[in-house]
């Protein structure tokens, strides 16, 4: 298995170029299957998890290829059966699951297995279901597989008791081919579901309020492949972020929209962060003493979740007391008992996490627990006193490209060793 090997207390210096966002790219590769042609995303990140989606649409007969030199993906649907996809492949991403709206719009039928939980919660498909059997599915569970029949999809008002993205997206995907209008409210509005609706709209379809609490669709009877390039991924651009406050630096970052960085650009400059929006790009300073800052992670506009792992090994090392709370999911915090190792002074009661800085973090053997704990190992890593060892980084690799890479241009003394 793979380790990343990092040496402490290096300065970054230069800059870096965010990829296409993750949770951009896995619903638009998902609701390719919408129009049963040829879609082409460009600068698609090289990822574990788009291999696995665009793995699941082959098991379900559609024509991928990927192309790492131009980064580029082709799907062709045309020839997409109805049918189960693979098990383990679906077992592997809870994400594979964005195709089951698209699969009942355009077959009227489809059946997997459930999306297993993961560590970071039990992650629930419960208000997916309720949003399908709104549009007129009838949903069947049983022996860890849901199965969904209709004779057709009928436009509905859907009210999400919490504003998951996935069900918005599900819910979408489903709704943009149903007959007449739906509603979604209460819906989810990070900047990855706009990304989505904009590539549904391209291919033909009527979505209007996408990035609000409000979504409203108009059912259309058809829609065509397109091409389309993502947004930036602003979670791997607030890791680079805190990369340069956790280590002192000052680093160019390319590849932001201001918009999406709002929530952490404010918590980082109440931190003490000095940072400057040039353009699609930021300069951020991190050469200061620091504050401590309390954090409560919220649905988008609000701290984003993703980052919440990222924020606390800065705050680690952050003179003074500092506070997380985690209110998306329920298990959250594994990485605090890894940054415990290398001498951090954590309290976790349920989910609240109090931080007290230290003076200096120590290098360590600790091991990735999910996609941004392993992140935060790493920005951890950098601001220790001597060597940090981080197993199990496969969780890293599905969600960063080639993250050692692009930390060691940045001057990081960082490896990958495979044993
Ligand atoms: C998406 O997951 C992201 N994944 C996650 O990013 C991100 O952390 C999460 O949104 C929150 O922002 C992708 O986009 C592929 P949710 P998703 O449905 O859609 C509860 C990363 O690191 N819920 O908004 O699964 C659920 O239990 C990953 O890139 C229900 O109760 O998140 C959780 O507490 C990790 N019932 C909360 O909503 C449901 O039917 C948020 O989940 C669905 C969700």
């Amino acid at each position: 298995m793979d380790k990343i090997v990092v040496k402490g207390g290096c300065k970054l210096s230069g800059e870096v170029n965010i990829s296409s966002a993750k949770n951009s790219v896995l619903p638009i590769i998902a609701a390719s299957i919408l129009c049963g042609d040829k879609c082409c995303i460009r600068n698609a990140p090289m990822l574990e998890d788009v291999i696995v989606i665009c793995n699941v649409l082959k098991s379900l007969n559609a024509d991928v290829t990927i192309n790492k030199e131009d980064s580029s993906i082709i799907i062709d649907t045309s020839k997409v059966i109805t049918g189960e996809p693979n098990s383990d492949l679906v077992g592997k991403m809870r994400a594979s699951f964005l195709i089951m709206g698209p699969m009942i719009s355009r077959f009227g039928k489809f059946r997997i297995s459930l999306p297993g939980g993961c560590n970071i919660g039990t992650r629930p498909i419960d208000l997916h279901l309720k949003g399908f059997k709104a549009l007129g599915a009838k949903i069947s569970v049983s022996q860890g597989h849901v199965e969904a029949s209709t004779s057709k999809l009928v436009g509905n008002k859907i009210y999400l008791d919490f504003p998951s993205v996935g069900a918005t997206e599900n819910i979408m995907m489903a709704a943009v081919l149903a007959e007449g209008d739906t509603t979604i409210e209460n819906a989810a509005a990070e900047p990855e579901i706009e990304d989505l609706a904009s590539f549904l709209n391209s291919m033909g379809a009527m979505i209007k309020g996408a990035g609000t609490d409000t979504i409203k669709i108009t059912g259309v009877k058809k829609l065509d492949g397109v091409s389309h390039t993502p947004i930036y991924d602003r979670i791997e651009a607030g890791t680079f972020m805190i990369a340069a406050a956790v280590t002192k630096s000052k680093i160019k970052i390319n590849g932001i929209l201001e918009e999406h960085m709002k929530p952490v650009i404010a918590k980082l400059t109440e931190c003490g962060v000095s940072m400057e929006i040039q353009g699609k790009s930021i300069v951020v300073d991190g050469d200061r003493e620091l504050k401590p800052v309390d954090i409560k992670t919220m649905p988008y506009p609000g701290f984003p979740t993703d980052m919440q792992a990222q924020m606390m090994a800065l705050l680690c090392t952050v003179r003074g007391t500092s506070l997380i709370t985690e209110t998306i999911f329920e298990n959250r915090f594994m990485h605090a008992s890894e940054l415990k190792r290398m001498g951090a002074n954590i309290k976790i009661d349920g989910r609240s996490a109090v931080i007290e800085g230290v003076e200096r973090l120590s290098g360590a053997e600790v091991k990735a627990t999910d996609l941004r704990a392993g992140a935060a190992l790493i920005l951890a890593a950098m601001a220790a006193e001597g060597s940090t060892t981080i197993c199990d980084i496969y969780h890293i690799d599905r969600g960063y490209v080639e993250i050692e890479n692009k930390f060691r241009r940045l001057g990081v003394e960082i490896n990958r060793i495979s044993e």
